[in-house]
């Protein structure tokens, strides 16, 4: 529709028309499955205006979207396309690894690919928005929704959020395309520094902290041209996010430009009651209407309240007109008033759903974000006794073939076709390869398997108990756990090698997923103990959603390898990563750490006035007299199965001069005998600043694939853009000054090439 015309729609809307534009309502209201097509008044929303809402939530499948849009083209009297909204976060149907696991590719290419594969699912399915990227910054591992975020680094997860926006987006503003979905950035802002890592908690930080480390990622989605910004549910400096004008009025319109939709998080704008800063649903929908919010997801604070307040002149008609009118620019770009279904097409759904390619594609990154941690003695790759036809790609090499390995196969994750993270929730379940189907596909494997114990015991999990009974668990009967037990045992007995896939059940991450202790839950690491008694080579196949506490998994297993929660593809990609027809690839996005005390940890943390040698006896010093300051694992840290090393790195020049740029490099060496892909991280320290500095800085990586034996290269190119900060005077610019870099393999390399922007 040309704009004009959008112009004429908008100023023959009615007010309740106007309204309903900016009301999201559940998908259960419109039409559950199953249900009676039509609305059900669940908020308290008139039903003039129920059946004008401009939006829903979760409505998927090209058929239920269709019959949804059809039924309520017929009701609504202003007859604008309904726009369909969905979590769509790791994938739609094919599912992906997580975010976290994501942030462990380093590679935001594989991210974009992602994305724009997903948008094709979703596009098929009827979803018209996604609620993703989540640009949330974490440290906190407490957090259960670090699953959702890419993890602790300013630079990579901007690097990202920009990469999956452009994926989501791809072909979005071709004219008729119907190509790819709007992409929404969420939570904004800070949503994932909750106190105590205590989902829904205050967040409070400096405006410095919140510009330099927080902002960021969300900024780049903007920049990248994201359609959508979420609220969050947190509070930033007291003013929860949802009624905070200051951080969308001031920064995300005017600083950053941001011209698309602000929707709130789910009820979010209700919740200002429960935070304390407004009386009623009427003033928490001032506040956020006052604050530049669009949408209302879920509440009926605007239904209720909206006319009311424009009646009384404490809102002008303006300003509703200006909320309608994106939205509807919105739906006008997504091609709704020409096609209000937009690709929903049942066929279509058949060709692309899990599609060749996407299985392909959800292999490839879970090989790419799998983080090997240990490797004692090279145990890993295995050797399953026979040549598979692997693929010879630069990651897929042959394994070697060898006498086969007799392989017991133990642990709750060995056979879980759910271990796929909270927010999978579109994902097809039954397309999933578990471990123990590709290790049964694999011909000439000696394997044997069991679960051996739970994943999860009551005391893992407060609302254990509520989900038993809701059947979405079960307990095993006395004689099931001892059979189970007694079956993994006997199995070990007869081992060469126990392959244990263990880990975090997926209930424990997620929202709402917040955790104190960060162990591996249930008899998990007693089944460990007892596997590590019986058998000479464990190995420990790790499935989590956030970074647990590993230091005795550590010391009891071989080889550690963190998959994370991986997908669809994911058992196929740990066999062949097992095996050695893959590498992997994966470096950590978070720190690991040794202990829940030292949380909230990140590698790039300020400059101390006592920072610690790690050595000395002395106690004055910032430093914890029980356990070392460091994490267990360092951010960016991953072994492979070659091994590397990094000569000196050097400078083309030992001062900058203003907007000039430098060269900086090491030679990269692959020592050992297998080819590898090396991820070369630069790190950039600012030695004095008009404010305190971090004690580095990731400024940017590449990954290069190097041959047994082969030297490369790796340089970078130092900007001074680069170097720019919030500085005492919060201008963000570079100061003059030392400053020292380093190209390592991760972060715990300490930057000592010096040289100076004058
Ligand atoms: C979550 C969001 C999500 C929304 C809609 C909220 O509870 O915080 O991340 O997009 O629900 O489902
Ligand atoms: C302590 C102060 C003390 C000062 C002089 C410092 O190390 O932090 O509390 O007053 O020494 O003894």
């Amino acid at each position: 529709m040309k704009e004009e015309k959008l112009r004429e729609l908008l100023n023959s809307l009615s007010m309740t028309e106007k309204i309903g534009q900016l009301i999201q309502v559940p998908g259960n209201m419109l039409n559950a499955e199953g249900q009676e097509l039509g609305v059900r008044d669940e908020l308290g929303i008139g039903e003039e205006l129920l059946k004008n809402v401009g939006s829903t939530l979760n409505v998927v499948g090209a058929d239920q979207v269709r019959r949804v849009q059809e039924e309520y083209l017929k009701r609504s009297s202003a007859k604008i396309p309904l726009l369909f909204m969905a979590d769509i976060i790791y994938g739609f149907r094919t599912v992906y690894p997580i975010p976290l696991a994501l942030g462990c590719s380093f590679e935001p290419e594989l991210l974009h690919r992602l994305c724009a594969a997903t948008a094709q699912e979703s596009v098929a399915g009827g979803a018209q928005v996604t609620f993703s990227p989540m640009g949330d910054l974490v440290r906190d591992a407490r957090w259960g929704r670090c699953l959702e975020s890419n993890g602790e680094d300013p630079y990579m997860n901007a690097e990202y959020v920009k990469a999956c926006v452009e994926g989501f987006q791809e072909g979005l503003s071709e004219e008729g395309a119907g190509k790819g979905i709007a992409s929404c950035v969420k939570h904004f802002a800070a949503y994932g520094a909750p106190e105590g890592g205590r989902d829904y908690n205050t967040v409070d930080m400096s405006e410095r902290r919140l510009r330099q480390d927080y902002l960021p990622s969300y900024r780049a989605g903007v920049e990248a041209g994201c359609e959508m910004i979420m609220t969050s549910f947190n509070t930033v400096d007291g003013i929860p996010s949802t009624g905070n004008r200051w951080l969308m009025r001031d920064v995300l319109r005017k600083e950053w430009g941001f011209e698309g939709v602000v929707i709130t998080d789910y009820a979010a704008i209700a919740e200002l009651i429960a935070h304390g800063v407004a009386k009623d649903k009427k003033e928490a929908a001032y506040l956020a209407m006052e604050a530049g919010v669009d949408i209302d997801m879920c509440t009926g604070c605007y239904a209720g309240s909206l006319e009311e307040l424009i009646k009384e002149g404490r809102l002008s008609e303006e300003q509703l007109d200006e909320a309608v009118w994106r939205i509807l620019r919105l739906k006008n770009k997504l091609g709704l008033f020409e096609d209000p279904f937009r690709g929903a097409d049942a066929a279509a759904e058949q060709e692309v759903f899990l599609k060749k390619e996407f299985r392909a594609l959800a292999k490839e990154a879970a090989v790419k974000c799998s983080v090997l941690l240990e490797n004692k003695e090279n145990l890993l790759p295995l050797s399953s006794g026979t040549q598979t036809g692997a693929e010879k790609s630069a990651e897929c090499m042959d394994g070697t073939a060898g006498k086969a390995d007799k392989i017991a196969l133990i642990g709750p994750f060995a056979d879980r076709k759910d271990a796929l993270g909270m927010w999978a929730i579109h994902g097809d379940r039954s397309a999933v390869v578990t471990i123990r189907q590709a290790f049964s596909e694999t011909p000439g494997l000696d394997f044997a398997w069991t679960e051996g114990c739970e994943a999860l015991l009551p005391e893992d999990y407060a609302d254990l108990p509520a989900l038993v009974e809701r059947g979405e668990r079960s307990y095993w009967s006395g004689e099931k756990r001892e059979k189970e037990w007694n079956r993994a045992m006997a199995l070990a007995d007869g081992a060469d090698v126990a392959v244990l896939a263990i880990g975090e059940d997926t209930v424990q991450g997620g929202e709402g997923g917040s955790r104190t202790k960060l162990t591996i839950p249930g008899d998990q690491m007693k089944l460990l103990r007892e596997v590590r008694k019986r058998v000479s080579k464990v190995v420990v196949v790790l499935f989590a959603g956030r970074p647990l506490v590993l230091d005795e998994v550590k010391e009891l297993a071989d080889a550690v390898l963190l998959v994370w929660y991986p997908g669809t593809e994911g058992g196929t990609a740990i066999r062949d990563m097992l095996f050695g027809r893959c590498e992997p690839q994966g470096r950590l996005s978070m720190s690991l750490p040794r202990s829940v005390g030292q949380l909230p940890l990140y590698y790039n943390s300020f400059s101390t006035g006592r920072p610690y040698d790690g050595k000395t006896p002395n106690r004055f010093f910032s430093r914890y007299t029980d356990c070392p300051n460091t994490p267990l694992y360092p951010y960016g840290y991953g072994l492979s199965y070659h091994s590397a090393s990094y000569g000196q790195t050097q400078l083309d020049s030992r001062t900058m001069k203003g907007q000039e740029s430098i060269t900086v490099w090491a030679d990269v060496t692959n020592t050992g005998s297998r080819d590898g892909v090396e991820t070369a991280q630069l790190y950039l320290q600012d030695v004095t600043g008009s404010v305190v500095r971090p004690v580095k800085e990731l400024k940017a990586v590449k990954k290069v694939f190097l041959k047994a034996g082969e030297t490369k290269r790796v340089s970078f190119v130092i900007t001074e853009e680069m170097l720019r900060f919030y500085g005492k005077d919060m201008q963000y610019r570079a100061e003059p000054g030392l400053f020292r870099a380093g190209i390592f393999p991760d972060s715990s390399g300490k930057p000592e090439t010096e040289f100076e922007l004058i």
